[in-house]
């Protein structure tokens, strides 16, 4: 397994520029279902989970190839007739039962393999379910497979008790082809679901109330293929804001978009960083003095802070002056870096979902170990600040979420190394 060695200390200065996200790539990747024959979508991050979805479609019988231009992905899914995704797939990237509701738009039937929970908490699947039932499928579940069935959906009225990111768009891909008017209200906002309905609006969907709490679908009989690019990384953006504010660097960061990081931008001023639009990017520059201030977060749904920066901005915290309070209210176990942090000398208490952070003077390198992909790049937020060599193990995690992060940190001046062992 690869690790990374990284030495701390050094302050990031310079240009970075931001990949595609992964968030909107995925959804984006599986509604090619929805629209037989050549799809070609720009700024595909290469990332493990990015191979993952195209081998969960290419066994499904469609075809997908890299071009060499502007991270171009082109996606053929005449061939696609095999509709399951298999366990071995989706055991892997939970993000493939993503397929379930286009492949019941297009095809009536699925049989998508249950994911199973994940380190950061349970993650049902109920809600996505329970719509494509309202939408009129009939849904068993044998071993460990979702098997789900339907002469053709229909629209339905379908209200989500939680907001749910995956169910949303799961739900959205079904409607666009169903016979009717479907509804979804508590529907997530967050920028993926938009870039979603994009893609789908440009292959000929009818979609009303893209991020607002209401989104109406009225369904189609036929999409055409797309031709799209997609948004870029807010959480990569997020993650190099706390990259420069813990080293107290200086940083221009590129082909982000500043629209989706409003809660992010406001958290990390409020911590004492300075950040500017300008040069056609965003100026991030640490905290006057090298003080970083305690601040109080709750994580929520869009446009709150979003759950994929808790663990970034808790790393930051451990070295602040003051006391942080860190809420995480989406997951139920998303907490597991507070122990690895402390491994370098963190004063993290975590009670339920609250983390009290106090700051100390310096984190002291260590061997680590990644938990999840969110809890991996703040085990490297803290690295880049600690005194001394840290070793992360695991970093697995981390490839399925961040492009070339070692390259992108090196070229900011990071005494940073992979090492395959
Ligand atoms: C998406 O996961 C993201 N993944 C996650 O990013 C992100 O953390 C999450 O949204 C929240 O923003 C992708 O987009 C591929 P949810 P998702 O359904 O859709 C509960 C990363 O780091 N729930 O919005 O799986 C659920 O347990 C990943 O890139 C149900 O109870 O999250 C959770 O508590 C990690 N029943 C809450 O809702 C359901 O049927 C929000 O989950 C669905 C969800």
């Amino acid at each position: 397994m690869d690790k990374l060695l990284i030495r701390g200390g050094k302050a990031l200065r310079g240009e970075v520029e931001i990949s595609g996200a992964k968030n909107a790539a995925l959804p984006i990747m599986a509604a090619t279902i929805l629209s037989p024959g050549l799809n070609t979508l720009y700024n595909i991050p290469d990332l493990k989970d990015i191979k993952t979805m195209s081998t969960v479609l290419e066994s499904m019988g469609g075809k997908v190839a890299r071009a060499d231009e502007d991270g171009a992905l082109m996606i053929n899914t005449e061939g696609v007739e095999t509709v399951e995704a298999p366990y071995e797939l989706v055991k892997t990237m939970r993000a493939s039962v993503l397929t379930l509701g286009p492949l019941m738009a297009r095809f009536g039937y699925a049989r998508v393999s249950m994911p199973g929970g994940c380190a950061i908490g349970a993650r049902p699947i109920n809600l996505h379910l329970m719509g494509l039932e309202k939408m009129g499928a009939e849904i068993t579940l044998s071993q460990g497979y979702v098997v789900a069935r339907a002469e053709r959906l229909k629209g339905a009225d379908i209200n989500f008790d939680t907001v749910t990111v995956t169910g949303t768009e799961n739900l959205m891909m079904a409607a666009v082809l169903a016979n009717g008017v479907t509804r979804l209200e508590n529907a997530a906002r967050e920028p993926e679901v938009c870039d979603l309905a994009g893609v789908l609006i440009q292959m000929g969907a009818h979609i009303t109330g893209v991020g607002t709490p209401l989104i109406e679908i009225e369904g189609v009989n036929e999409l055409k293929p797309a031709n799209y690019r997609i948004i870029p990384d807010r959480i990569e953006t997020g993650t190099f804001l706390a990259f420069a504010g813990i080293t107290g660097g200086d940083i221009l960061i590129k082909n982000c978009e500043v629209t989706h990081i409003g809660s992010l931008i406001k958290k990390f001023m409020e911590a004492g960083l300075n950040i500017n639009e300008e040069a056609g990017g965003l100026r991030v520059i640490g905290p006057h003095a090298g003080i970083l201030k305690a601040a109080e977060v709750a994580t929520s749904p869009y446009p709150g802070f979003p759950t994929d920066m808790q663990a970034q901005l808790m790393a930051l915290m451990c070295v602040a002056d003051g006391t942080s309070i860190i809420r995480e209210t989406i997951f139920e176990n998303r907490f597991m870096h507070a122990a690895e942090l402390r491994r370098m000398g963190a004063n993290i208490e975590v009670e339920d979902n609250l983390a009290i952070v106090k700051g100390v003077n310096k984190l002291l390198g260590a061997q680590v170990m990644a938990t999840d992909l969110r809890a991996s790049a703040s085990l490297v937020v803290a690295a880049l600040a600690a005194e001394g060599e840290t070793i992360i193990d695991r970093i697995y995690h981390l490839d399925r979420g961040y492009e070339k992060i070692e390259y992108k940190l090196s070229k900011l001046g990071a005494d940073i190394h992979r090492v395959s062992a």
